[in-house]
């Protein structure tokens, strides 16, 4: 009879899920069946109804109550957690994430049973069944009970350790969940498109502090001596952007011009070296808020130095995690460049809160959403901050760094499928951080910085809360008054702005953009650049629509041309005697100039080279030796151009040329070819005749 039922109710739950049960390894864990609540059910007889990656949309969390008790001599955990669900389809089955974990008990709440939880470990899922179907349109209460040993690496709750000048070791406890790591801390929906709220309360002892997302709103003492935080209820969030921290560590305060209390945490001997970081931190909340036009939304945001830490830094909501060399600076033994970073990582971190956290991308193929902008914002937020830091020039170095890598085949477009943990980790690299900011910087300057920003902030606004794709911020940036200012800007072009970024956005790679002078006409060709020798032929596969810009010698004014086709040309009359594409390197293409193309231009830095941006400069340099490289110009056409350098007088143009010149001296030593070796010193006198290969 009973079996029968069950297979009834199995059968049931599987065909309201709407897929086939899975039949991969699983195991089934018995739930302990405390006297008077026996489980009806005979676990051993389910499968685990679920045979994806993602969890199925039908069960939505709305809040999580979240306990937790680490035991920092023990290293391990217990905790519960109560999980508010929406039920939009009749089912028997809650599927969720959970990885590690010992679950010792799963009920819903008023019903008094406890129910089999199933495992599917290779998709980090566990399975709980209700004999009883959670009817559609109804709200359950979901609790869990489970422990485990705290992570031994930098991923989940995980131990870490520092040393005192007693030569004592101390232990703490910290988080760091993203992207998919909250699931080895609590059982939870672990999708950055489950949003919901949490209340976290943390159980310590009283030699400890505990920090979380928000702020402790009451302390308790409960037996044994323990006392118990209980945090206020945050925003509605994604778990990945969870947090929490139990430690001995001392902090200082600050509070922002709108009374957003901002505090920086350090292990107690560092904390003379928290004062930098406050300041920074106080100022760059002010200028976000500013900015976004948007208050920061929680009452206060900790910033913490963890001494065990995997990445540079982490936007946890309210709870910013950082190493200590991404926090901590020394005025009497840190280094400029030290505070730079340190002004850099910040900027970055407390952008997500905007660009993430109130806004987070739909699913991790567009990390570059959160990644691309945070990374972006570290130029304009520090720029408007701290301008002496001179950030700016950085920029192109980022830039440089995404096209090295864009122009391998191995290269990826900017938003690439990513479905399990590895490949979603795999999406945090220098194509969604580099490329991504390098794009937006191009987007800047094309739309302008006011359309741009005003933008952005409607995106913000429209998807406060909410997820958002790709889409959504190109609509967001294109309203009707953009239109009208970009048909002026690029009077008689068809602008359509998803069809522009998407060529930038969903196909890898980097354009090379061919210029000719003929006559009174500019002629462009594209191509895509690449350096791998064994890439197919690409040529006209690639299409790009580019937004050019260029300057000539006879007005100073940046001209714009917005180039659809692989070919395409414009009129630009006779008078100038040199045009520059690309100002500024705003724009993510490489440019070639072809015939005497770059005659012009090494005669033009040898003679005036202010008449050009540093930045001008810099750029050409790199693209010259980009070009050589791709094979598409000689060697020498390049040390031609930076024969000029002896009479530099920006540090940047001039270190990337005596980079490029240290690294081709290598190369053309290895192979033997004196000649070019006893010559290189010579391209640097600038008084030569050019030179041929
Ligand atoms: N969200 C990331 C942290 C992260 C990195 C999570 C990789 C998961 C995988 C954070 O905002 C970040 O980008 N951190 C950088 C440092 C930052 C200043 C660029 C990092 O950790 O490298
Ligand atoms: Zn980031």
């Amino acid at each position: 009879m009973v079996s029968v039922r069950l297979l009834v109710l199995f059968l049931l739950s599987v065909s309201l899920l709407g897929s086939q049960p899975t039949q991969s390894s699983q195991q089934v864990s018995s739930p302990a069946h405390p006297a008077g609540e026996q489980s009806p059910l005979d676990p051993s007889s389910l499968s685990f109804p679920w045979s994806r990656l993602r969890l199925p949309r039908y069960i939505i969390p709305l809040h999580y109550h979240l306990f937790l008790h680490p035991n920092l001599t023990s290293l391990s955990f217990t905790g519960s957690v109560q999980i508010q669900i929406d039920v939009q389809n009749n089912t028997n089955w809650v599927v969720l994430h959970s990885k590690g974990l010992h679950i010792s008990k799963a009920t819903i709440l008023d019903q008094n049973l406890v129910l089999p939880v199933l495992h599917n470990p290779s998709h980090e899922q566990i399975g709980i069944f209700s004999p009883r179907v959670l009817s559609s349109g109804q709200k359950y209460f979901l609790y869990i009970e489970f422990e485990a040993e705290l992570a031994e690496g930098f991923y989940g709750f995980y131990k870490s350790t520092y040393r005192t000048s007693q030569g004592e070791t101390r232990t703490l406890a910290s988080t760091h969940f993203e992207p998919t790591s909250a699931r080895m801390a609590f059982p939870c929906f672990d999708e950055p498109n489950f949003k919901a709220n949490f209340s976290v309360r943390i159980r310590r002892s009283q030699e400890y502090i505990s920090l979380s997302n928000m702020p402790v709103v009451k302390t308790v003492e409960v037996n044994g001596g323990l006392l118990e935080d209980q945090f206020a209820e945050s925003v509605k969030m994604s778990t990945y952007l969870v947090a929490f921290v139990i430690c001995d560590f001392k902090s200082v305060t600050g509070t922002t011009s709108s009374g957003v209390q901002v505090s920086i945490y350090a292990a107690p001997e560092k904390w003379q070296q928290t004062h930098y970081a406050l300041e920074v931190a106080v100022k760059m909340l002010d200028f976000y808020e500013d900015y976004f036009n948007i208050r920061y939304p929680l009452p206060k945001q900790d910033l913490i130095a963890i001494p065990d830490f995997q990445s540079g830094a982490m936007e946890n909501w309210g709870l910013t995690t950082y190493r200590e060399t991404s926090l901590l600076f020394d005025p009497l033994t840190s280094s400029v460049s030290d505070k730079l970073w340190v002004t850099m990582v910040i900027g970055h971190e407390l952008a997500h809160q905007w660009f993430g956290n109130l806004v987070t991308m739909e699913w991790w193929n567009d990390i570059w959403l959160n990644e691309g902008f945070a990374r972006y914002m570290e130029y304009i937020s520090v720029e408007a901050t701290y301008p002496d830091l001179k950030v700016e020039e950085y920029l192109l170095h980022t830039c440089f760094a995404a096209v090295g890598l864009d122009s391998l085949n191995s290269s990826r477009p900017i938003s690439s499928p990513a479905e399990n943990p590895t490949q979603i980790k795999e999406m945090f690299d220098t194509v969604s951080y580099d490329k991504g900011a390098c794009v937006l910087h191009m987007l800047r300057h094309f739309l302008t910085d006011e359309v741009f920003q005003s933008g952005i902030v409607r995106y913000l606004r429209k998807y406060s809360y909410k997820n958002a794709h790709n889409q959504d911020l190109w609509d967001s940036l294109a309203n009707v008054r953009i239109k009208i200012i970009l048909m002026y800007l690029f009077a008689g072009e068809h602008l359509d702005l998803t069809a522009m970024m998407n060529t930038w956005t969903l196909q890898k790679g980097i354009p090379l953009v061919t210029v000719t002078r003929k006559g009174p006409r500019l002629l462009f060709k594209l191509q895509h650049l690449h350096f791998s020798v064994d890439a197919p032929f690409y040529f006209y596969s690639f299409l790009w629509q580019i937004p050019l810009t260029y300057k000539t010698d006879v007005s100073g004014t940046i001209h714009r041309h917005l180039m659809t086709s692989p070919t395409d040309s414009i009129h630009i009359g006779e008078e100038a005697s040199w045009v520059k594409v690309n100002t500024d390197m705003t724009g993510f293409y490489v440019v070639h100039y072809e015939e005497s193309g770059w005659d012009v231009m090494t005669k033009l830095l040898r003679e005036n080279y202010t008449a050009l941006s540093y930045k001008d400069r810099t750029q050409l340099i790199h693209n010259a030796f980009q070009l050589v490289t791709a094979g598409h110009l000689p060697l020498n056409k390049a040390l031609d151009l930076i024969g000029y350098l002896k009479r530099e007088t920006h540090t940047v143009p001039l270190l990337k040329g005596l980079g490029y010149l240290e690294a081709f001296y290598h190369i053309i030593e290895k192979r033997d070819e004196l000649d070019l070796t006893q010559n290189l010193g010579s391209h640097l006198d600038g008084g030569q005749e050019l030179t041929r290969m």
